[in-house]
Order: C-alpha cells, then structure tokens, then sequence
C-alpha cells in the first residue's frame, strides 16, 4: 500500500479483451488494447490502492506495482475477478468483455466447405451484475462503450447493472478502441462530470482522483 487517498484500499479492474474460441486456431474478439484499463489500474495504485489487474491477451506490459493475472475467455476474466475481489473494496471493469461465446467450440478446425456457414454463439454471464450480486457493498465501476446515445445508454447501464459510477465514451469511426488518447463522460446517480480528450494517462488519472472522491463519499 502507498500513500494517498486510496491508502489501504484493495481494489481490481479488468483490461483487453476477451478471446472466445471457434476451433483450436480461430477466435472472435474486439480491437481493445488494454490502454484504458492498465492506464486506469497504474493510476489507482498511484493513489495508493492495492491493485490487480484482470487481463485480457494485450501487448502491453504489467504497471509497477501492479498484480496481474492473465486470462483469454470472459468465463475465465469473471472466475478470476470473483477470485480477486475477496477482501476488496473497489472494481472498476475497463475489459472489453465478449458479450457471446461458441455454444460448442469445435474440437477440430473447423473444414472449408460450403458458401456460407453460420456460428451458434450463447450469451457470456455479466461480470460486472454477477460481481454486483455477490458483493452488495464493492463500489463497483463500470465502463460504457456507445456508438450512439452516450449518456441515455450508459445511466441505463449504470441502473441495471446496480454500479456506483460509469465512465462512459463514443466507439466507433476509430474512437477509444485501440488508440492512445481517449474521452470519458463520467455519470453517478444524480451527477456527473465530463473529461475533455486527452492522452489516456491523463485521462486515467483524472478518473482515478473522481473515483477516489466517490468512493471516499460514499463510505464516509
Ligand atoms: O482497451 P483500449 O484499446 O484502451 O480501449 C478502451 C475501451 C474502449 C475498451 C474502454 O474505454 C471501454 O469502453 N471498456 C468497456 C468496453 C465494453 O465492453 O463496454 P460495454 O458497454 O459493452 O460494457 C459495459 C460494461 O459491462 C463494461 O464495464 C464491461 O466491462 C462490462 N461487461 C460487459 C460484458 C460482460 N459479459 N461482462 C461485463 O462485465
């Protein structure tokens, strides 16, 4: 534990994306890069929380004293979560997490055959609903990637999901994905603030100190 804010404070946050697998050599996953989130964990260990990072396959390199743990599947980033919360305070869910998965992933790869072919896929569970369910006191941080209607969608993540805050950004048009500045709408029950684009270490910072600032009001 470091000094500052989040001094004695436990807290996880996923990064990347997940990978789900078709056949042995295929799979289907998103352009995350993991920036966000390991800019978003480095911060949160800067301010002296004691961070793990649930991550996705990146290319990026584990933050100074952060703890890291490596998964491909959401199956595997929600087990390893459930793992990392136990005596935690906060979880902030930067992962880009597959919503579907094969229904049956092909033991064999998968032969060129006919003009078309169509893929069975199943809904993943919710890492960030399962984590709220068994953990009713976590301060729970959510991200909310939007090609249209920013803050309508993401108060409607931020109720469903039952989250303490929700840092919101337009994808798409080569948006947020897999680049290294980024633009967070940040949303809570009744406020809000708004953080200008910038480069994502700046931008992380800034929602470390916001995150810090309502965890601290809220457990106060
Ligand atoms: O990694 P980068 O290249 O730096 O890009 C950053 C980012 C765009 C990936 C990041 O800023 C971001 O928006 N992450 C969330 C992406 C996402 O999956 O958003 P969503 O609106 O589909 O999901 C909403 C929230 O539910 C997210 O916190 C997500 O982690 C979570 N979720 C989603 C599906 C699922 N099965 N379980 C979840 O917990």
């Amino acid at each position: 534990f470091g000094d500052g804010p989040l001094r004695g404070v436990k807290a996880v946050v996923t990064a990347g994306p997940t990978r789900e697998a078709i056949d042995p050599v295929r799979f289907i996953t998103n352009r995350s890069s993991g920036k966000m989130g390991y800019a978003v964990a480095a911060a949160l260990a800067r301010l002296g929380a004691s961070v793990t990072l649930v991550s996705g396959p990146t290319q990026l390199a584990a933050p100074a004293g952060v703890q890291r743990a490596s998964v491909e599947t959401a199956a595997e980033m929600l087990a390893a979560s459930r793992e990392a919360v136990a005596g935690a305070q906060l979880f902030v869910g930067a992962a880009a997490v597959a919503d579907y998965r094969m229904d049956t992933v092909a033991e064999q790869k998968i032969k060129k055959s006919s003009d078309a072919m169509e893929l069975r896929l199943v809904k993943n569970p919710d890492i960030l609903a399962t984590l709220r369910q068994e953990n009713p006191k976590l301060f729970i941080v959510g991200f909310a990637a939007e090609t249209e209607k920013l803050e309508e969608h993401a108060r409607g993540k931020l109720e469903r999901k039952q989250l303490d805050l929700i840092a919101a950004n337009l994808v798409g048009n080569g948006k947020a994905f897999d680049r290294d500045d980024n633009q967070l709408s940040v949303y809570w029950k009744g406020g809000g603030q708004e953080l200008a684009p910038a480069h994502k270490h700046d931008l992380a910072r800034d929602l470390a100190r916001l995150i810090a600032d309502r965890y601290t009001a809220t457990t106060a």
